[in-house]
This record gives structure tokens, sequence and C-alpha cells, in this order.
């Protein structure tokens, strides 16, 4: 056996986000989007993992797991459920929260934003209401301001790739569910100037605080034809947003697997000539373009490539393609891996995942590159947004009918690395 180290203070822990686990988010977006007929939702979260009221044991479980960091989100609709009206309990709860997890010696990580939004603002336009940044500063000055000094570690938004693309490109199935170049430019705006805001009301109110916020990033593959669409595409999804990260204190990485673009050279001319054209008309000739080829440009790969649950290609080293492609953009920042994980139901596959993964990550920190963490995604199988509960994402998995937790061997074998601080390679 030989083993391989990482940095002292290296922050070891696994991601949540609320509307996944907590159950009955009533008042939010997502809620009304899986009950409405005719989206893509294979069922609704109803009472997820009852993880709001069973916080505590669950809190328990990972910390004797051996991980040192819990990250989690806070969720909007139950903070502020009218708007301008902030619901103290809701707040208090969250506080409790944080207030265990550094009583566990696990260190918190809050994400203000993990793309649920209150039904009010959705009712106002979500991302595209006139009034969504200044809304989304306030929520933040009432969150940062109850959990007080407990708090170091903020992510303002999840994925904001992910929201613009997912629910107002036309990517995938989001709410609100819009399709077109101008609600997805708009909403690219409004996510990049509502973590700006949020960013500096947090180091307003908590200067000790550091505040990134967390990019969807994959490892982009292409040939000289599919080129400039790859290109063009990873820029309106990752590059914006890792551009508005210029000033936070670190970058959140989420890799899940690689992105192939093959496209004969005369659709390389074309799509040449079609990023020639205005900026708004690109967006809508980009994606047409790149579909007519892979069905969506999100996730692609060579028929026969060893696939996950979700369909992604089973790609753990994609995580240090991304985090070097972050350190490149913006050299010598801190890089958090905030998301890395598999959809699978054979448990092993977690552990090679997570194995090679960590290797890659290693080699990562080798050359230099600040990387702070590793954050698996994700503690528990949960509420996988359209594709409901049949994903298993999770370290440890969840019988929903009896709310019974079970550790999978995937989250012993993270845990001991954690405790560790170390990885044992097989010769
Ligand atoms: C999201 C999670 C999601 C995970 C697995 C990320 O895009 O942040 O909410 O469950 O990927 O698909």
């Amino acid at each position: 056996m030989s083993e391989i180290a990482f940095p002292d203070g290296f922050l070891w822990g696994t991601a949540t986000a609320a509307h996944q686990v907590e159950g009955d988010n009533t008042n939010s977006d997502w809620w009304a989007f899986e009950l409405k007929p005719g989206t893509p939702c294979k069922e609704p979260s109803g009472t997820a993992i009852e993880h709001y009221t069973r916080y505590p044991r669950d809190i328990a479980l990972l910390a004797g797991l051996g991980f040192n960091a819990y990250r989690f989100s806070v969720e909007w609709a139950r903070i502020e459920p009218h708007e301008g009206t902030f619901d103290q309990t809701q707040l208090d709860h969250y506080s409790k929260v944080v207030e265990l997890c550094r009583k566990s010696k696990l260190t918190p990580i809050v994400t203000l934003n993990h793309f649920t939004l209150p039904q009010w603002l959705a009712d106002r336009g979500s991302w595209l209401s006139p009034s969504v940044v200044g809304l989304f500063e306030r929520y933040t000055r009432r969150v940062v301001g109850a959990l007080g000094d407990s708090v170091n570690w903020y992510c303002t938004l999840n994925e904001p790739g992910m929201v613009a693309f997912g629910g107002y490109g036309g990517g995938f199935a989001f709410p609100p569910g819009l399709k077109g170049a101008e609600s997805w430019k708009a909403a690219t705006a409004a996510l990049v100037a509502a973590h700006k805001a949020s960013r500096a009301a947090i180091k307003e109110l908590r200067p000790e605080a550091k505040v990134g916020l967390t990019n969807a990033m994959q490892e982009w593959e292409s040939n000289a034809g599919g080129a400039p669409i790859m290109k063009y595409a990873r820029r309106l999804m990752e590059d914006v947003f890792l551009e508005a990260a210029v000033d936070d204190d670190f970058i959140g990485v989420q890799t899940y697997t690689r992105a192939r673009l093959e496209m004969p050279a005369a659709a390389g001319i074309l799509s040449k000539l079609a990023l020639a054209i205005p900026p708004v008309e690109k967006l809508a000739v980009a994606r047409v373009i790149a579909r007519q080829r892979d069905g969506g440009f999100a996730v692609s790969h060579d028929p026969g490539v060893r696939t996950t649950q979700m369909g992604y290609e089973f790609r753990p080293q994609a995580v240090a393609a991304t985090v070097r492609r972050a350190a490149k953009l913006l050299p010598g920042k801190p890089i958090l891996v905030t998301e890395h994980g598999v959809a699978t139901t054979n448990d092993a596959e977690r552990v090679e995942f997570i194995t090679d993964g960590l290797r890659s990550l290693h080699e990562v920190i080798a050359d230099g590159i600040p990387l702070k963490g590793y954050i698996h995604w994700s503690a528990f199988d949960n509420f996988e947004w359209a594709s409901g509960y049949a994903m298993q994402f999770g370290l440890v998995a969840v019988d929903r009918e009896t709310q019974e937790r079970t550790i999978k061997p995937s989250a012993r074998f993270l845990g001991e690395i954690a405790r560790a601080n170390r990885l044992q390679l097989p010769k």
C-alpha cells in the first residue's frame, strides 16, 4: 500500500441542499413545479428525508463518520414566506443547525440559495423580476445577521449557470421553464448581480467570512469541428460566473462528468459563422447547432462508454480538469470542491469514484493549486430534482417509508480518509 496525504486543515465534508432533504418545502417554486402537470418531474419531493426535523441525528452521524465540514443550504421560502416578512423561528432553526455543526466539530458551509425560490418571488418573475437583486441582498442580510459569528464559509448561489440554462434557456427541467436566448441572458445577468450584491452584504456584516459561489463545471472536450461551440457553451455556462468570482474569497467547483462535443468540420465552419453574429442570436443558434448533433450540449459521450445512473459518463477525474481550469482563469484563488459525486446503485462504484477523484485532486495540489477541501455530493440519498428519488448519490441510504438511515461502505471509506487526512492506495 502507498498513501497520499492532504494539506493540514483540509476540509472534508458532505453536502446537501434544503429542498432535497428537508421535506415539505411547500412555499417554493420547486414545490409548485413538481406538482404542475406537464413538467418532466418524476415525482414530488414530499417529505423528502425529513432532515428538517431529523438534522440532530444526521449531523451526529456525519461527525461520527470522521468528516470535519458540512455544506447545507438555508431555505429562502421558509425564511421569507411572504415578501418582506421574515420568520424568526426559521432563522432560529438554521442557527441551531449551525450551532450543532460547530459543537460536532463540523465546519458549517452555508449556501444561501440552492436552486429554489419563494413562490411569491416566482409569481413576480423569479430571476427575471426587476427587484430580484435587491430582494436577494435583503434576504442575505437577514440570514447573515441571524447566523452571526458562527459561519465562516458562505456560498451565495449554487450553480447559477445551471439555473440560467435550465430554467431560462430551455436547457432542462427547471422552473420557471422558460426557453430562449433573451431570458437566458437576462437571468445570467441577474444571477451575477445578485451574487455580487450578496457578497458585498456578507463582507460588510462578517468581514472574516469567506464568500464564494459554486460553479457547475464539466471537463469539456471537442474535436476541431466542435471547438467553437464547445468554447461558446463553456463561456455561457461557466466562464461568466467564474469571472464574477474575481473578487471572491474562494471558487466553489462542482463536477460530475465530462462533456464531449464532436462535430464534422463543416459544422465547425457553420458554428464559427454563427458565433460571428450579434450576441442575442448567438445563444439560440449555438444551441440549435449543438442540439442537432448531440441532443443538447450539456452532456454527451461516445456510445458504449461507462455511464452513471444519471446517464453521464463515469469520469471521476473530470474534477481535476475543472479545478485546473478554474485555477487557470483565476490564478492563486483558493478553490473548494463543493460537490463531486456519482449516482449509482452499486456502492463499490462510489468508492472507486472517490478514490480516482481524490487521486486526481492530489496531483492538482502537488502542482501548487490552492485546493482547500473536498465536499462530497451527497451525504444522503435524496430528492434529485426532476429525476426524483431513484438516483442514489448518497453515502448514506435512506428508507423513505421508515426514514431509517443506513451507512454505506463508501461513507465509512471517505470518513476514514477524512479522519486520517490521507488516502491509502492499493499498489
Ligand atoms: C446540484 C445538486 C444535485 C447534484 C446531482 C448539482 O448540480 O447542486 O443539487 O443534486 O448536482 O445532480
